[in-house]
């Protein structure tokens, strides 16, 4: 069969890839979608089951810090388009781990740069109808004051873990690609995401599943941080338009114009999950737990996503309320994909599948 376009996007096993993934299979059947991942213990095929047989979906596995591989893909299947989105993802881990997100996400990032930008180069048309799309994060602007302040595209990088100093780094990366060999590249900056498929390390799918549990609820601190919270599906869209209609060599900010302190995000999340458990109003209030801080802990996110909205037309489609109630519902009515994914049953099933990969 013969597709109008072969798309890479890296990571789709993962939380956002996935949505990613599963939108663009779906509204464009003239696309190969071509999902690299190399399932680490964050990527979870399971999570694109209603979509794994449809003919215009392709998985491969494979490490992104892989040059000659990553070539070998891009040539193999004529691929116009790259959704990088292949990351060590979460803050915490990026604590104990540095190494590993300086591996993945600035050499993998880079490796990847160099495969599109060698193969791109060298094909008939040059870099016509070609684009490197990168998926970042608002943590390399650092941390806002409680005041009313936002992160623009413009401000100034300023990471503070390593998670947000190794995605700066490839975002440098990418620009520099753009600026010296004319790579055609955007870079997005997200705020944090929410929805079905999130492993359960962050903080939203945890705490249902600990709700559900009756286990405790561990808030770094007093729980005053504050987080700009975005549904999954509305990142999922802005990417899909961004992909289509963004400018090469430009930078735009995605958010939900929806900040939360820590401490009421629970609070919301408590009330919802035990609304649809049947419990009483707060049962689950006695599990809040105020454990040591994060090392380093950003004070505030929030990102100005009006360039977004002026230039492509694009908002959030979900209030936050009803964002979290079909979350909440969603983790609650999906039992078996969290107990595998907590159980590690996910991982032996895919990993034996694709061993030889
Ligand atoms: P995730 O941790 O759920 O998924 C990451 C995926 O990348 C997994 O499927 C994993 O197997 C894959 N991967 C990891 N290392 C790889 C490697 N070396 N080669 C190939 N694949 C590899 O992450 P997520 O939350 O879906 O985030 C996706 C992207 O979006 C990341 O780049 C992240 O920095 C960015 N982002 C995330 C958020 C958020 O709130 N989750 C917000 C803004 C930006
Ligand atoms: P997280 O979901 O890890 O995303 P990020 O660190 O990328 O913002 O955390 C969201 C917020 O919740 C962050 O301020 C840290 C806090 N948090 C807790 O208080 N307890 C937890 O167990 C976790 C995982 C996070």
């Amino acid at each position: 069969m013969n597709f109008e376009r072969n798309i890479i996007v890296t990571g789709g096993a993962g939380f956002i890839g996935s949505h990613v993934v599963r939108r663009l299979v779906r509204n464009y059947p003239a696309y190969r979608i071509i999902n690299v991942d190399l399932l680490t213990y964050a990527g979870n095929l399971e999570n694109l089951k209603d979509i794994e047989n449809e003919p215009n979906y392709l998985f491969e596995r494979a490490d992104i810090c892989d040059h000659e591989k990553m070539s070998r893909l891009i040539s193999r299947y004529n691929v116009s388009g790259i959704i990088h989105l292949a990351a060590e993802s979460h803050v915490d881990r990026s604590i104990r781990d540095p190494f590993t997100f300086a591996c993945t996400n600035v050499m993998g990032t880079l490796s990847l740069l160099q495969s599109a930008r060698n193969i791109w180069e060298q094909s008939p048309d040059g870099y016509h109808g070609k684009l490197f799309y990168h998926i970042s994060t608002d943590e390399v602007y650092g941390a806002l004051p409680f005041d009313s302040s936002l992160f623009t595209e413009s401000t100034p990088y300023s990471p503070h873990s390593p998670y947000s100093a190794s995605k700066a780094s490839s975002d440098h990366f990418v620009r520099a690609f753009h600026d010296t060999y004319g790579l055609p590249a955007i870079i997005t900056n997200c705020s944090n995401n929410y929805g079905p498929y999130q492993f359960p390390e962050k903080l939203i799918p945890l705490f249902i599943n600990n709700i559900r549990q009756g286990k405790p609820l561990p808030v770094y601190g007093e729980g005053l941080n504050v987080r700009d919270w975005l549904y999954v599906e509305d990142h999922a869209r802005a990417i899909d338009l961004i992909f289509h209609k963004g400018t090469p060599g430009d930078t735009y900010n995605i958010g939900g114009f929806n900040e939360k302190r820590n401490i009421d995000l629970v609070h919301s999340l408590i009330a919802v999950t035990d609304r649809l458990l049947g419990r009483p109003q707060g049962a689950s209030l006695p599990l809040i737990t105020h454990v040591t801080d994060r090392k380093g802990h950003d004070l505030r996110y929030a990102i100005d996503a009006s360039k977004l909205q002026r230039e492509l037309g694009w908002t959030p489609s979900l209030q936050f309320e009803e964002g979290l109630e079909r979350t909440v519902r969603w983790y609650l009515d999906n039992e078996e994909w969290m107990e595998r994914v907590t159980s590690g049953a996910y991982e032996n099933y895919y990993r034996e599948m694709y061993a030889d990969r």
